[in-house]
């Protein structure tokens, strides 16, 4: 009975001193567990009456813990009690896609230079994506890029297979200098693999003025390629063929990676071609409106994953586009 009453009367205003009350009421060598032991010497008659009183004490002693608890809790929630110093919880933060970050940066690299970003329909006609880029119909330099068709109600409309599309909209509707990127996805039929997919992003770039030159397409590609891959790096052009340039050129770049154990960037070629190139055929020019007569241009257009591959050395083109966390979130700290 009295230790019913101490039970009862038990007051706190701290967690350590409830802590302390229920060890030394229901802990292991507490209060009770000694009851609980003198009970076997109980005569018989008396257990049942002794038995309800210790029951009652171990009740009562819990009752009292969780109404102390809860009398603790709901004192620490007044708004005078709240730290304001503490740490808050951290917020899950996302990351970039390694796409848009390198996206960004080529586009940063050559706004420096005075170029403009123009946008264009992802389905396109015939006109913009083939014949006002020089591809005749029926043409095999149709073949170099898989089409995907799409059947429009008298129109045959195409998925874009690059964004040269959009420089033809440029060209029709603005006059030099003319200095834009045209960033965007692009299309085409291919089987997906690590090294090809169905779509992926280029950035092209469009520079049409008066005497404009091979060696200004040159120097401007130079310093894109130490921009974006630093300093040492250095660029290799080999003549090439597309049916809107005249002369074309394919560029490679120097492997940065290469030098290190296991290579599988470049697998040890020591460069890695990254873009197209070469001047805007005269023919496109006057295509587009433009005197070909006065103006000249370079053109260029690169895959965004080709150079995403370059940088952060993932050479799976299937591990952009699957969205999976795990690959995703090593981004996090880059930006
Ligand atoms: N449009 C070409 C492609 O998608 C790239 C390119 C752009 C080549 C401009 C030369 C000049 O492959």
């Amino acid at each position: 009975a009295e230790l019913l009453n101490e039970v009862e009367n038990f007051n706190a205003d701290n967690q350590e001193q409830i802590e302390a009350f229920r060890i030394k009421i229901l802990g292991s060598k507490g209060v009770l567990k000694d009851l609980f032991a003198d009970f076997k010497i109980v005569p018989n008659e008396q257990k049942k009456e002794v038995g309800q009183l210790i029951n009652e004490l171990k009740e009562k002693a819990q009752e009292k813990i969780n109404e102390l608890k809860s009398n603790l809790i709901t004192t620490n929630d007044k708004v005078d009690d709240i730290d304001l110093s503490r740490p808050g919880y951290p917020t899950p933060l996302g990351s970039r896609h390694p796409i848009s970050l390198v996206r960004k940066e080529i586009i940063d690299i050559f706004s420096r230079i005075g170029f403009t970003v123009s946008e264009g329909p992802e389905i396109e006609d015939d006109w913009h994506n083939f014949s006002a880029l020089n591809f005749p119909p029926e043409h095999p330099a149709r073949d170099m890029q898989d089409t995907f068709f799409v059947k429009s109600d008298d129109k045959e409309m195409a998925l874009r297979t690059h964004t040269s599309s959009v420089q033809v909209r440029i060209m029709e509707n603005s006059k030099p200098p003319i200095r834009t990127l045209s960033p965007g996805r692009v299309y085409r039929n291919e089987a997906i693999s690590a090294r090809a997919h169905c779509f992926f992003h280029q950035v092209e770039g469009l520079y049409i003025a008066e005497k404009v030159s091979f060696a200004d397409l040159k120097q401007t590609l130079l310093y894109f390629a130490k921009e974006m891959f630093g300093e040492k790096t250095e660029i290799r052009l080999r003549p090439s063929y597309f049916p809107f340039t005249e002369p074309s050129a394919e560029m490679d770049v120097s492997c940065s990676v290469c030098n290190s154990k296991g290579c599988n960037v470049c697998k040890y070629t020591g460069f890695l071609e990254i873009l197209g190139c070469g001047m805007v055929d005269p023919s496109v020019l006057e295509n587009c409106g433009i005197d070909s007569k006065k103006y000249s241009g370079f053109a260029f257009g690169m895959g965004v994953e080709r150079i995403a591959m370059l940088k952060y050395k993932v050479n799976d083109l299937r591990l952009y586009s699957e969205g999976d966390i795990r690959f995703l979130e090593q981004f996090k700290s880059a930006f």
